[in-house]
């Protein structure tokens, strides 16, 4: 009898499919993918795939922003419930009332949002690019949404713009908190603090490094230290672990867990290839209005 993995590695040829895997999602299914990565290189890369089938192993905004970029594909999400509420955490009255309020304004929406949201922006960021966009844009004013603090992070790169922010925010990323930091390090001081730029600003503020999970990555591989603080979601730490065996990674609080990531199981892998379910479909006149905010943040990132 063939093992789960051999079933979905038959499954993949049979549907001409590749698995896409963020950092966050379960080792079982990271191990399985073809491409794992943070969220700028997950859309980059499924602009760049030969297979006409994406089985998207992360939170549905990831699934969708492929689909937007590649409308010809077939984009699978093997659990329609796996979504990250920081996704819908800003309104459109708000964005219409700041555009008309503001002349020199741009909306820069964070990649984790509805694609309603990303009709509404001049252009979309992700954790590893967003300071270099931002700077490179024209406009003095900008609307961040809908993550505050990655908007209250860029503005401290970015002194020389105006800046107006939203209240959205990611639950497992603001569980850290400086107080729990600084406990930490008292009791093993060589570490490195690692932080994710959802994170609060008091925390960012004793960082080490900021950076997306793909630059946390990197930084701990070529850092000389061997012990680190790893604030942002534990899913990381399977990839960190595999690149590093020797070094020791230590996380600050049990709530650096995303419920949603983990929600795909190899078995919902498994039964999306059989099925080909559940497709992304958006409507198109909304998915060309997303795709041009999603393609300016291609074109800007190189
Ligand atoms: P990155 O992998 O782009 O850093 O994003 C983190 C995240 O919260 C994704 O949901
Ligand atoms: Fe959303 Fe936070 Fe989960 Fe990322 S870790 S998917 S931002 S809830």
């Amino acid at each position: 009898m063939k093992s789960i993995k051999e079933e979905i590695e038959q499954l993949k040829k049979e549907r001409d499919a590749v698995i896409l895997a963020h950092y966050y999602v379960a080792d079982e299914i990271q191990d399985i993918a073809d491409y794992i990565g943070d969220s700028y290189y997950l859309s980059e890369m499924a602009t760049k795939l030969p297979q006409q089938t994406i089985c998207f192993a992360g939170v549905t905004f990831m699934g969708e922003s492929a689909k937007i970029l590649c409308p010809d594909k077939t984009v699978l999400l093997p659990e329609t419930l796996a979504d990250c509420p920081m996704a819908g955490m800003a309104e459109e009255e708000k964005i219409l009332q700041i555009r008309e309020e503001y002349d020199d304004l741009a909306v820069v929406c964070y990649i984790n949002s509805s694609a309603k949201l990303k009709t509404l922006s001049d252009i979309i960021v992700t954790s590893s690019n967003a300071v270099k966009i931002v700077k490179a844009l024209p406009e003095k004013n900008i609307y961040f949404i809908p993550d505050e603090n990655l908007g209250r992070y860029v503005a401290s790169q970015v002194p020389e713009k105006n800046f107006i922010f939203n209240k959205g925010f990611c639950h497992v990323h603001t569980s850290i908190t400086k107080e729990n930091v600084l406990k930490a390090m008292e009791v093993r001081p060589d570490m490195e603090v690692l932080v994710h730029p959802e994170c609060k600003l008091e925390v960012l503020e004793i960082a080490d490094y900021i950076g997306s999970t793909a630059g946390i990555i990197d930084y701990a591989t070529k850092s000389e230290r061997q012990e680190f603080l790893i604030c942002t979601e534990l899913g990381i730490l399977h990839e960190l672990k595999r690149k590093n065996p020797d070094k020791l990674f230590y996380s600050v609080g049990h709530r650096q867990f995303c419920p949603n990531m983990k929600k795909i199981t190899l078995e919902k892998i498994k039964r999306s290839l059989q099925d080909m379910e559940t497709k992304v479909e958006i409507e198109e006149g909304l998915r060309r209005r997303a795709y041009m905010p999603l393609k300016r943040m291609l074109e800007m990132a190189k």
